[in-house]
Order: C-alpha cells, then structure tokens, then sequence
C-alpha cells in the first residue's frame, strides 16, 4: 500500500442544484463521497484518503469516513486538491485525485491508474472516446467547423502522479485548471491514457442522478 487519494469534495453542485454540497447529497440513501470512498478503500493500493470537504462540513465529513484524513477545501477545485496534498506524508510515493462526484468508480479503475504510475508514468488519466459530434462554433453559435472526433477523449478521475510531480505542477500551476493532469502537461510531461469506465461518469447534472441511480442498482459492488 503506497498510494494517497486525494478527493475533491468541496464543490457546492450548483449545476445539479439542491442546496447541499454536491458530495453530501445522496444516492440510494447514502452520500455521493461515501459511495466514492467506500470503492477507493476496496482498491488493494490504497494506503490513505484526504478528503478535501466543503468548510463548513468537515466535523460532518469526519463521522461520514471514519478512516479518512478531511482538510477545509478551498473556493475552487484545484485549491481544494492543494489543501489536501499539503498533508500527504513524504513516505507516500504514488498519489492520485479523484473526484467525490464520480462516486461509482470502480475500485479496478483506481488500481489500474496506480499500476501506470508505478510503471513509470509522470501522469495517468483515465479516458474514453467522443461519442457525439463537435463542432466548433463563434459567438453568434455559427459553426465554425466540424472536429474530427476520432482522436479526442473524454477524460475522467482517478488520476495519478508521482507525488513530487504533482507537488511541482501545483507549485507552478499559472490559472485555474479543470484537472491536475492539466497542469503536470504544462510542465513538458507526457500524460499517458488508460481506458476509462463508464461508472465513473461525472455526477454533474440531475440526469446524472437518474444515470447513477440505474447504474448503483446493477453494478452493487
Ligand atoms: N470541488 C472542490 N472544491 C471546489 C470545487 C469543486 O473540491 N471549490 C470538487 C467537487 O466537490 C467535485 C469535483 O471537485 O467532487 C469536481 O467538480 P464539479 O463536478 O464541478 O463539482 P461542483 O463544483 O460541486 O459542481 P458545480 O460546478 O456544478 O457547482
Ligand atoms: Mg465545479
């Protein structure tokens, strides 16, 4: 065991709307960061989890994952994952950053994005194809063109990194970024690809709910 998962929790879901942080509301009766941290804890490499909790919650967040090291989460994402790599202790070799609101990811997918990185990787992300059509479009919402999807992809969480490599990239992080291995690219690292899951999709919107819902019932763990 000898990687950290730091979890981004601190999100106020104002896209699936409700009032409650995101990670706290509930799916099948329980909430979206216990479904979450429950399968992290499955994968056989996991040695720690820092959750990353929305200010006001974390007492909360402590009682709902007794085993979990919680830290204040910050007014955006990647303030948040800073807060939490902050206590990652210098023993740990491997950490990974997976969002609470991808809750039904698989504990083989956290496995298979450590195994990456112990190969040698400076960045791993899961990925999966485009399935629709992009187009690119002005501000008028006039197509501009037409994308060849074929070798775009969507990108999930976990992703991993050498510790040290991700404590760079966030050191010289310039700007906002939507995912960690955003920044590691900004440094010159080659960020390499596994396949990615279908369960771990984004709970972003009400619909994803629904998704999750159906998904929870036949993929139980
Ligand atoms: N997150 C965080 N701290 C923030 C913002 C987001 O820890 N200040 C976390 C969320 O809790 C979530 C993950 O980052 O687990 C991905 O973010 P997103 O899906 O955008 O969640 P929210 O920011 O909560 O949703 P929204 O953007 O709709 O408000
Ligand atoms: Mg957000």
């Amino acid at each position: 065991k000898d990687v950290a998962v730091l979890v981004p929790a601190a999100g106020m879901g104002v896209r699936l709307g409700g009032g409650t942080p995101k990670a706290l509301r509930e799916l099948a009766g329980e909430p979206l960061l216990v479904h979450a941290c429950r399968r992290l804890a499955l994968a056989p490499s996991v040695a720690m989890i820092v959750i990353a909790a929305p200010p006001d919650d974390v007492d909360a967040v402590r009682a709902l994952v007794p085993g979990a090291t919680v830290v204040p989460g910050g007014a955006t994402r990647q303030q948040s994952v800073a807060a939490a790599l902050a206590v990652v202790p210098e023993s740990i070799e491997v950490v990974l950053v997976h969002d609470a609101a991808r809750a039904l990811t698989p504990p083989e997918l956290v496995e298979a994005v450590a195994d990456a990185v112990r190969a040698g990787a400076a960045a791993v992300v899961p990925a999966l194809p485009v399935v629709d059509t992009i187009k690119r479009v002005d501000a008028g919402e006039h197509v501009l063109e037409t994308i060849d999807r074929t070798p775009l992809r969507v990108i999930q969480t976990p992703q991993g990194f050498p510790r040290l490599t991700l404590i760079r990239a966030h050191a010289e992080a310039v700007g906002e970024h939507t995912d960690d291995a955003g920044m590691v690219e900004r440094l010159g690292h080659k960020v390499h690809c596994v396949p990615g899951s279908d369960l771990a999709l984004k709970i972003t919107r009400p619909l994803d709910l629904v998704i999750a819902e159906s998904l929870l019932a036949t993929h139980p763990l």
